[in-house]
């Protein structure tokens, strides 16, 4: 889909919003392979961090993150995310607004770790847990026990953000369009409307 298709049919545009960020689960350069997550923390003040997109069903997102990680922390307090993502390629901006779950117990964590390659395990065998204060940077270790036959898989997790708001920023010479759409009352159907750029 180009962008004449969906300049001036928001429709169009809400697909191709959909459209490009499955697309970049799959790759690697697309500008929407990683997305900013922002949480809120305990003493009601945002945080802002990068995560890579690992993908997009119906109106969800999914990243990977470690189970330590205090993101993990904020979002059992307060579920309610903001997630942000800039392709330059397209010059598309979304924000998006959403509950997100973490996905400790069912199938999509077992199916992740499956998936990620060892280069990115060793990530979360690391201790001290992500964040910890450390004396000097070499002070942590990937080392896990011996007899764990998966190291690493504790602290993995997989989180997803159901995303219920969606605005679209499009930017182009010959005028910017913008967009918001909210999906409908928890199910699938979502309305639009443009909004001034
Ligand atoms: C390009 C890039 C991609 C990243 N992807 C992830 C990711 O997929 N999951 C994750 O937990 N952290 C990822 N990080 C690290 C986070 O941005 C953050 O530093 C870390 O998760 C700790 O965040 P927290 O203390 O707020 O939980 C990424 C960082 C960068 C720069």
């Amino acid at each position: 889909m180009s962008a004449a298709d969906f300049y001036d049919d928001l429709d169009a545009a809400f697909a191709h919003a959909w459209q490009q960020l499955a697309r970049a689960v799959a790759d690697r350069r697309h500008g929407f392979r990683v997305i900013q997550l922002a949480t809120t923390a305990a003493d009601g003040t945002p945080r802002v961090r990068s995560v890579v997109l690992r993908a997009v069903t119906a109106g969800q997102l999914q990243f990977h993150t470690d189970s330590r990680s205090a993101k993990l922390t904020e979002i059992a307090a307060q579920p309610r995310v903001a997630l942000h993502a800039y392709d330059a390629r397209d010059k598309l901006q979304l924000r998006l607004l959403g509950s997100a779950s973490r996905h400790d117990q069912d199938d999509r964590r077992a199916a992740a770790w499956a998936a990620t390659q060892e280069m990115s395990r060793v990530c979360y065998r690391i201790q001290p847990a992500p964040g910890t204060p450390i004396a000097n940077p070499h002070a942590v270790t990937h080392a896990m026990p011996q007899a764990d036959p998966d190291p690493g898989y504790r602290n993995f997790t997989v989180v997803s953000v159901t995303v219920d708001r969606l605005e679209w920023l499009y930017l182009a010479a010959a005028g910017h369009r913008r967009a918001r759409w909210q999906r409908c009352a928890g199910g699938d159907d979502w309305s639009g409307h443009w909004l001034a750029p």
